[in-house]
Formats: C-alpha cells, sequence, structure tokens
C-alpha cells in the first residue's frame, strides 16, 4: 500500500471523527451520520464506514447494507462532472430511458458508476421541475433541455475540448 492511500485513508478517519463528535452513540443517527460524511467526503470510503460502525457500535456489514440499500449513498468517489438523467414522468414519457441508454452506451458504464478516468459519474434523478423542457439531464447541477441521445455526443465533445484545454495548459 503507497503512503499516498495511507495518507488519504488517514484523513478520512480523521474526517470522520470529526462529524461523529456531533453526534450521540445511537444506531438511529446511522442515517444522518452517513448524510453529513457523504456531504463532506463525496462518498462513503471504506474507512468512514468502520469508523461509523465502531462508534455506534455495531458490524460494520449492517452499516454496508444501509450504504447499499439507499442510491442516495455513495461507494466510488464522484467524478469530475456529474451527469443525472431525470426520470421523472413527463421525461420518461419523452424518452428518458432512451438517453439514460445513449449515457450509459457513450460513458461505458452503468448509473451508479464512475468512468475509470473519474471524469464522468452517472445517475438519475426524480423531477427536477422543468417538465417543458423533457427529456432533461441535469450535467453538473444545470438542467439541460431536451438532451436526446444526439445532443449527448455534443455535450460530451465540449467537455472533451475543456479537457484538452486543460492538459494544453497544464503543459
Ligand atoms: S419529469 Fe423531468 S423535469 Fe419533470
Amino acid at each position: 500500500m503507497t503512503m499516498t492511500v495511507l495518507k488519504e485513508q488517514s484523513e478520512v478517519r480523521r474526517q470522520t471523527k470529526q462529524i461523529l463528535k456531533r453526534y450521540g452513540r445511537r444506531r438511529g443517527n446511522l442515517i444522518p451520520i452517513l448524510q453529513e460524511v457523504q456531504g463532506k467526503l463525496g462518498y462513503l470510503p471504506q474507512e468512514a464506514m468502520l469508523e461509523i460502525a465502531e462508534f455506534l457500535n455495531m458490524p460494520a456489514i449492517d452499516v454496508y447494507s444501509v450504504v447499499t440499500f439507499y442510491n442516495q449513498f455513495r461507494l466510488n468517489p464522484p467524478g469530475r462532472h456529474s451527469i443525472r438523467v431525470c426520470l421523472g414522468t413527463a421525461c420518461h414519457m419523452k424518452g428518458g430511458y432512451i438517453t439514460l441508454d445513449a449515457w450509459k452506451r457513450r460513458l461505458g458504464i452503468d448509473r451508479g458508476e464512475t468512468t475509470p478516468d473519474r471524469e464522468f459519474d452517472l445517475d438519475t434523478v426524480a423531477c427536477v421541475g422543468c417538465c417543458t423542457m423533457a427529456p432533461v439531464t441535469v450535467v453538473d447541477d444545470k438542467p439541460q433541455a431536451k438532451v436526446e441521445p444526439t445532443k449527448v455526443d455534443g455535450i460530451l465533445l465540449s467537455f472533451e475540448r475543456e479537457r484538452e484545454k486543460r492538459s494544453k495548459e497544464s503543459q
């Protein structure tokens, strides 16, 4: 195990402990603790779950089961860009699932996953309140209108350009 990984793990434990200080050791606090730790770290690393299990005096497997049961929790770090396909009624009627399939194919990942280069993560959301723009995909917290499969390519292309620009600037 490299030094960097060890350092990251102890940082995760430190930040988790910091949050736990504000809670009582009651199992009923599990969900709010998980939400706050994820809010801070962006996801729920194994070290954080172990720390929480120890604090609440419960088996780690029980914490893990709760995390995997609720799809609000993430086991992987988020990507640089978040892609959220709306599957509310209006978007569903206008082909939200077809759009979701297009994202899955183009990114090579399933919903709830992050691309191996950590550029994108893909998930679904319920109605985001812009039904007249259906089918909607929320890209980095901004709802994009009428995202049909052909538009998926255009959005990805603009990110590709941005990535090229970033890598040129860092040379
Ligand atoms: S159903 Fe997608 S924005 Fe309302």
